[in-house]
């Protein structure tokens, strides 16, 4: 079931989307060579808090921290743990959800640590760019399938994984409503947008192969054949006007260019 929100419920997720984009910047400044995830960790909920919002990821599903720590060859929920150092070169994904008055927001990006290799910060501006790819087509009337599909395309011509396992996910109320959204698929079909829908996309984008396994704790996702994975993830809405508007990142302006 999909919940189509209204302008004033649009409202209510916009000062949460806006709430986490100050925690995001935040983090991705704090992040150096030497700190631990779980620093970051600890520093995340300090400021999701100073909002008076709730960390969603803690205590979802057991789930014992308030971001995911994803670094290299990791695509999505890493566990941020005392030992794990980021050193000068790494890339690390950054996953962070907020409820703020019982709306939710939930977004990621990935940054490299110190001086990172040309071919790491490709894939992450590719995997970003494969986003706004995708949110341009979430206009009232298209279908989910074209926002796989801008995703997907782009990411493929460079000689990309997509991951397929993972998707995007409707959000609102809760952390994740229907519809999934997949980082993958064909113009024209599956579900209809509609003014009013709310959506996490979140391309996670592998050098190579779409393979992915899960780890023995129970959450970290890793890529089979040990590539490097970029994860990029905003909130958005098909909003009153039927056009994307970027709940997670205020004030960005989607420009017409293809
Ligand atoms: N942000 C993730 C998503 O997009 C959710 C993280 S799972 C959690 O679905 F357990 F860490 F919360
Ligand atoms: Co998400």
């Amino acid at each position: 079931m999909i919940y189509l929100k209204n302008a004033q419920q649009l409202d209510c997720m916009r000062r949460s989307g806006a709430m986490l984009y100050e925690v995001l910047c935040r983090l991705r400044e704090a992040i150096k060579p030497g700190m631990s995830t779980a620093e970051l960790d600890v520093y995340a909920e300090q400021l999701i808090r100073k909002h008076k919002a709730i960390p969603s990821f803690l205590d979802y599903q057991g789930y014992p921290a308030s971001i995911c720590a994803s670094i290299n060859d990791e695509v999505v929920h890493g566990i941020p743990a005392e030992d794990a150092i980021l050193k000068e070169g790494d890339i690390i994904s950054v996953d962070c959800g907020l409820i703020f008055d019982g709306w939710q927001a939930d977004s990621a990006f990935t940054v490299g640590v110190g001086k990172i290799a040309p071919e790491h910060q490709q894939l992450i501006d590719v995997t970003e760019e494969s986003f706004f790819k995708g949110i341009r087509q979430a206009i009232n009337g298209n279908h989910l399938g074209d926002i796989g599909y801008a995703v997907q395309s782009y990411a493929e011509s460079f000689g990309y994984g997509v991951v397929r396992d993972l998707t995007g996910h409707g959000i609102g109320r809760a952390m994740h409503e229907d519809p999934s959204v997949p980082n993958f698929g064909r113009p024209g079909h599956g579900t209809r947008l509609r003014a009013g829908m709310t959506l996490a996309i979140e391309p996670m984008i592998t050098q190579r192969g779409w393979e992915v396994a899960q780890l023995d704790d129970g959450w970290t996702i890793v890529t089979d054949d040990g590539s490097w994975c970029s994860h990029y993830e905003h909130t958005i809405a098909i909003n009153e006007k039927g056009l994307p508007e970027l709940m997670t990142y205020p004030g960005y302006v989607l420009t017409e260019e293809a």
